[in-house]
């Protein structure tokens, strides 16, 4: 999938102005922190090489959703800070991402140096690709590296437009790492291929499912997605967290994985609160109360799950399993996490939710390939084109 792709490697970067898209969508927690870095942090290699190419490098990203308003906590200044603290050198902040100042910031910047502008959504530009706000962007730099892969399925100014404008655009390092793995996913490779999906957004799921469907050997449904999928089979779920509106597809999916081959695992077993008096229990997916929620995947489920990666030759996992934020309730993710890291093949994880639950004990380091972009699997991996490429191929 890359090697038809313009990439950074190919060209010579040293004292050019570089104009770097990145992802740091970082949202800002309760105490007004960075809710967590990993986004950043999956940037910093190819940052720091960059550099050390002596590149001019501004990088630029969005925060969040402004819709073209000044939102002073979805600033990027924090990131700048998070970023200078990081690399070891100064990053300094700019605050616009167009304009005279922003012109100017770039063209003092001397090799080896770097900048980060403010949150490109607040300009509405951004989100409507504005030609006008792209030629703005334009003039920051002299190459384009397109690097937000967590970012590829919008079709924004600073993603598509400016690949589509700028003299010379390239993917950049994260980007073509990430793409290789999408590739890998893709690929006739070796099989079975296993995976696990969790978290919330169930129609979105539900569209991942029909799409993999085809490709993947065993799905394994946990979570929200599990129960809506139960209930279209008619399950009582009790209080567990489930889609109405999307039983009737859940139900379609089931008959068609029949069809084509593919073995969907839903959980045999839950662990339950009762929300009543708060017990919490291990009970048969079809031995729930009314009064019971269903908060993680149960020990029977976690066994099968772990033979299942375990037998995998490559195994994918997307959204986190369980409401692992409240222990006992962790225990399916950490099942499903120590079964990847065991496992031999290419294994992958991604989700916000999920690596988060891998942070407290360093699994998530440990794992051979954690993506910044879940929402980009989802988009690729039902078959859906990415904009920032598409417009790189023409
Ligand atoms: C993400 O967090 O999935 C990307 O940064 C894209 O953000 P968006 O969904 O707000 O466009």
């Amino acid at each position: 999938m890359t090697s038809a792709l313009p990439r950074y490697d190919a060209i010579n970067l040293a004292g050019k102005a570089i104009l770097m898209r990145v992802d740091f969508n970082i949202p800002p927690d309760a105490h007004g922190n960075l809710a967590d870095t990993y986004r950043l942090e999956a940037h910093l290699p190819g940052i720091k090489e960059l550099l050390a190419k002596g590149a001019r490098l501004g990088l630029l990203t969005h925060r969040g959703r402004p819709q073209g308003d000044v939102v002073p906590h979805l600033s990027t200044k924090p990131l700048a800070e998070e970023l200078s603290r990081q690399l070891g050198q100064a990053v300094h902040h700019v605050p616009d991402c167009i304009g005279r100042m922003a012109e100017q910031a770039m063209a003092e910047l001397p090799p080896g140096q770097v900048l980060l502008f403010e949150n490109t959504r607040f300009h509405l530009g951004e989100q409507v690709n504005d030609a006008a706000f792209v030629r703005h962007l334009a003039k920051l730099g002299e190459v384009f590296v397109n690097d937000a892969f967590a970012a590829a399925h919008r079709p924004h100014a600073s993603m598509s437009g400016l690949a589509a404008t700028m003299p010379t655009s390239v993917l950049g390092p994260l980007m073509l790492r990430e793409l290789d793995w999408l590739q890998t996913l893709q690929a006739d490779a070796p099989r079975p291929l296993s995976c696990i999906i969790g978290g919330t957004q169930v129609a979105a799921k539900l569209d991942l499912i029909a799409a993999l469907m085809t490709r993947v050997d065993t799905l394994m449904l946990a979570g929200a997605v599990a129960h809506t999928f139960l209930a279209s089979r008619d399950m009582g779920l009790g209080r567990s967290l489930l889609d109405p509106g999307s039983v009737e597809r859940a139900r379609d999916i089931f008959a068609e994985a029949g069809v084509v081959g593919c073995r969907l695992l839903l959980p045999q077993d839950f662990t339950v609160q009762n929300k009543q008096d708060g017990t919490v229990t291990a009970k048969p997916f079809n031995k729930l109360s009314g009064d019971d929620m269903a908060m993680d995947i149960g020990p029977q489920t976690c066994e099968t799950w772990r033979q299942v990666i375990g037998k995998s030759a490559r195994s994918f996992w997307l959204g986190s399993v369980g409401n692992f934020e409240h222990s006992p309730f962790d225990t399916g993710c950490r099942t499903v996490a120590e079964g990847l890291l065991a496992a031999e093949g290419f294994t992958l994880a991604a989700g916000d939710g999920l690596l988060k639950a891998l942070k407290p004990d360093a699994m998530r380091t440990r794992l051979p390939h954690v993506s910044s972009g879940a929402a980009v699997w989802l988009h690729a991996l039902a078959g859906k084109p990415l904009p920032a490429l598409q417009v790189l191929r023409r």
